[in-house]
């Protein structure tokens, strides 16, 4: 009995690694070798924007890019950004269409149950964006209509019920991005917007007649995710990523972006 216990669980054992084995294509470490393909939604400043011109690469510009880039130069890799709408980004992963997703993504334990996240590399708070003078205020939110980008944690806690400490699915409005929730409050179709703060002040600065309320929500960590179970992958990023955090290189990225 005994033995034939030992010998199942040899087999497992083999078959567990003839798992790993198939799982990654033999020799490359990415989808494309060579290539590190990154998913994003570049709508979402200062951390993934399309730039006016060429802008820091292939006209893509923001804190996420220059990271990618950092990274793919560390793991000797070409960067290619796939520019996507944001759940899309994080589907692409999923299903062995990018390499990684890198897009202002917040670490959550759902996303954490079918993606692989990195370490933390930066930080972000939901905040609230009404109109200048409005009535509107963290007390009375819940009677209004709120705008949030389709699939971000500020759409999931604000749809969520009132017991959960959300306003409820009858109250939020789903947007493609934060740039179209915003012109929908502006137009007066909606109260407010609910955002991750780095987009909620670029916002506030380019447009004219909008201002943030202070939210309490709790922070919330920004990772870049491979699909689960890429491990080799994952241990590469990560280690780049600890050393460009080591070596103050992601601060003075983040610093170039983000003044105050
Ligand atoms: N941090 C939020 C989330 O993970 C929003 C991220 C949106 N990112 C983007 N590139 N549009 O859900």
């Amino acid at each position: 009995m005994k033995k034939l216990l030992s010998l199942l669980l040899t087999l497992a054992v083999l078959l567990s690694l003839a798992a790993c084995g198939s799982g990654s294509d033999e020799g490359s470490l990415t989808i494309e070798e060579g290539k590190l393909i990154m998913s994003t939604n570049a709508e979402f400043p200062p951390y993934e924007m399309k730039a006016d011109g060429e802008g820091v690469f292939n006209g893509f510009e923001g804190i996420d890019v220059e990271i990618a880039l950092a990274l793919a130069d560390k793991l000797d890799l070409e960067l290619v950004i796939d520019d996507m709408g944001f759940d899309s980004a994080l589907l692409a992963v999923q299903e062995g269409r990018s390499d990684m997703v890198l897009a202002g993504l917040t670490y959550r334990e759902d996303r954490d149950e079918v993606m692989d996240f990195s370490t933390s590399y930066a930080t972000g708070v939901q905040v609230v964006i009404v109109k200048e003078g409005s009535a509107v205020n963290m007390d009375n939110l819940g009677e209004k209509m709120i705008g949030c980008q389709l699939g971000t944690t500020g759409y999931i806690y604000a749809s969520d019920s009132v017991e959960n400490g959300g306003y409820g699915e009858e109250h939020v409005l789903g947007y493609e991005n934060g740039a179209l929730a915003v012109q929908a409050l502006l137009n007066g179709q909606i109260d407010a917007v609910i955002i991750d703060n780095g987009p909620a002040q670029a916002y506030v600065e380019t447009n004219a007649g909008l201002s943030i309320l202070e939210g309490d929500w709790v922070t919330e960590e920004y990772c870049l995710a491979v699909d689960q179970g890429n491990t080799l992958l994952l241990e590469k990023l990560n280690s780049a990523l600890e050393e460009l955090i080591a070596d103050g290189s992601i601060q003075s990225i983040i610093d170039k972006y983000i003044k105050d």
